[in-house]
Order: structure tokens, then sequence, then C-alpha cells
């Protein structure tokens, strides 16, 4: 079972970061650890990420077209992308929203997801876990 890992701006540079908040992984090391892991539990994860709301919107709408699973990590634009959030609404399979550092824990511009609302489920906190833990929700949802 295919999956789509969308990851939005400046996870690229991930291992450039504030280390506290996101730890010394860099991406190539994040798409490694989620391919495996999705590998160990039956799915084959096409981990992405770009800079752009136009390449993630276009990504959105291959996955509805397909009704392949999404798990995103919009980064900023989790606080405020309509755009993206009309799009993922498109999906007819599970859409799974994950954070590496727990945005509520963090400024309060933050707080507000606009993803949120139209996910199956939210998980946030957890380093590059968070999408270990999303690929074990999927998995469980698929039963
Ligand atoms: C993030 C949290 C966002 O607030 C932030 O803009 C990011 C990364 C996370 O994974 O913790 O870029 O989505």
């Amino acid at each position: 079972m295919k999956v789509l890992v969308l990851n939005g701006p400046n996870l690229g540079r991930l291992d450039l970061r504030d280390s506290s908040v996101y730890g010394k992984l860099d991406f190539a090391g994040l798409k490694l650890f989620i391919e495996t892991q999705g590998a160990a539990l039956g799915f084959l994860a096409d981990v992405r990420q770009s800079d752009s709301e136009v390449d993630i919107i276009s990504w959105l709408h291959e996955a509805a077209e397909a009704k392949i699973p999404v798990i995103i990590n919009p980064a900023a634009f989790t606080h405020y992308s309509y755009a993206i959030r009309d799009a993922a609404e498109m999906l007819t399979s599970p859409l799974i929203e994950v954070h590496i550092s727990n945005p509520l824990r963090r400024e309060e511009f933050r707080h507000t997801s606009v993803i949120s609302g139209i996910a199956s489920g939210t998980i946030a906190g957890f380093g590059p876990d968070s999408y270990r833990l999303a690929l074990i929700a999927l998995k469980e949802m698929q039963k």
C-alpha cells in the first residue's frame, strides 16, 4: 500500500534548524527513517518535501485522484494555508497531520492549525517518531 508523506517549507533543512526543537537528523535521514518504518508496516512511503505551496497542493491533488492516504507535515503552512486545507479536503483516503515538535508548547502563532479540522488525526511532539506513529495509526485505520 502506497502512502504519500508530504513535508512543507524548511523541513529540507532540518539539520540546520534549532536542534533543541528539531533534533539533529537531516532530511535525508528523516526520509530514510520514514521509508524504513513504512516498509516494516507494509507501506511504500513516497516521501517528498517542498518549500512551495504550489507543489504541496498539486501532490494533494495527485493523492486525491489516486485515492492514496497522506501523512503531511505542512510546517509553517499549517498555521495559515487555506489553499492546502482546501486541497486536502478533497482527499477520500485518510489524512494524518504530523509535527516533529509540539506546536502547542511553542509560540502562540503555532497554536492554530487550519489543517487539523479536516485531518483524520494529528500526531505532534515526538520528533521523527511522530511519522512512525502516524504510519501505525494509518495501518490500524486500514483494518
Ligand atoms: C513543524 C511545526 C511548525 O510550527 C513549524 O513551522 C515547522 C515544523 C514541526 O514539525 O514541528 O516548520 O511543523
